[in-house]
């Protein structure tokens, strides 16, 4: 998964709470806006602490014919930093941006679709929901949120898919039924889902677990999202005598590189596997947050997505010299 970006400065247009944590943002890219496809992203350089970093957005469509980019952002309070950048913009700030790129693609075969998204992973669903509004094929979109107050974009679903659209809020009726929800997919239908990482891989577990093809199991993955508190951390590398701190804004992988050492990385989404580094030790909790490691791989604790996971607090003790596979 290579990204070849041609970054562009563009203006931003519109910005609209959603909800209470969820900003939207319209994007104005008049002669550099390119079609693209659902379940397809930008990215987007954001300034934290100094350092320009990228993130990644889902792209909406919200159903108008209007060449203009929209991306929703969560405002995450122990994040790493890009979203309260992305909050900071006003109507008439530039941001940079790449064209639109997909790998979370909407096949046009499925015998049924089956969407599920937990809180702002709602976002790739969007232009899905749009794209199967009129088919002729079963479609459900079960979306899970805390409160009523976190259910953006519900009425426009809910304008779009009817009954198809199975909102869930937790303090009235409890999480996201997983397991049901996995049993009810007819023979080859596709389970496309995006939300927090213990999300992604409950139900990648569960589908593996029923025998059924991961071909047909498609996923988003949320990079900030993780098991623990984003926290400060120690790295000691003793290949190299150094001993580096991570703060809580800061990945693994900007923190090696920040001290020089070459890691080699791609996605930075947890996907690619390439920035994987071995654990020789840990006094806290490994938080994976990756889609790459296999469930035994990260139960073992010995490897980390340094683009992505970390420890939740104490002291990591690494061996860079490990390269994941290509
Ligand atoms: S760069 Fe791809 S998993 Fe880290």
């Amino acid at each position: 998964m290579k990204f070849r970006d041609n970054w562009e400065m563009v203006a931003i247009e519109r910005v609209e709470n959603v909800s209470p944590s969820i900003r939207l943002l319209e994007i104005a890219a008049n002669n550099h806006f390119k079609i693209w496809t659902p379940g397809s992203h930008l990215r987007v350089r954001v300034k934290v602490e100094e350092r320009t970093e990228i993130r990644t957005y889902s792209l909406i469509d919200i159903g108008d014919d209007e060449k203009k980019y929209r991306i929703a952002v969560k405002l995450m309070d122990e994040g790493l930093g890009g979203s309260r950048y992305m909050w900071s913009l006003q109507v008439g700030d530039t941001l940079e941006i790449s064209q639109p790129h997909n790998h979370f693609e909407l096949s046009r075969y499925a015998p049924s679709y089956t969407l599920v998204a937990g809180g702002v992973g709602i976002t790739p669903m969007i232009s899905m929901a749009y794209a199967l509004r009129n088919s002729d094929k079963p479609v459900r979109l079960f979306y899970g949120v805390r409160d009523h107050t976190e259910a953006a974009f519900a009425k426009l679903l809910r304008g779009w898919l009817g009954d198809r659209l199975k909102l869930c809020v937790a303090e009235e009726t409890g999480p996201l039924d997983l397991k049901k929800i996995v049993d009810s997919v007819a023979g080859d239908g596709e389970l496309y889902i995006c939300g927090p990482i213990a999300m992604l891989e409950t139900v990648s577990r569960i589908w593996k677990e029923s025998g059924r093809s991961m071909g047909t199991l498609r996923y988003e993955t949320f990079a900030s999202s993780g098991h623990y508190p984003t926290r400060p951390f120690t790295v000691d590398l003793p290949r190299f005598g150094k001993t580096i701190e991570v703060a809580a804004h800061q990945t693994l992988l900007a923190a090696l590189e920040a001290e020089g050492l070459e890691i080699i990385s791609d996605c930075k989404r947890g996907e690619c596997g390439l920035c994987v580094v071995n654990i020789l030790e840990s006094d806290a909790p490994v938080d994976h947050r990756d889609v790459f490691l296999n469930p035994s791989e990260k139960e073992d604790g010995k490897k980390l997505c340094a683009c992505v996971s970390r420890i939740c607090g104490g002291t990591l003790t690494l061996d860079t010299a490990y390269r994941g596979p290509c």
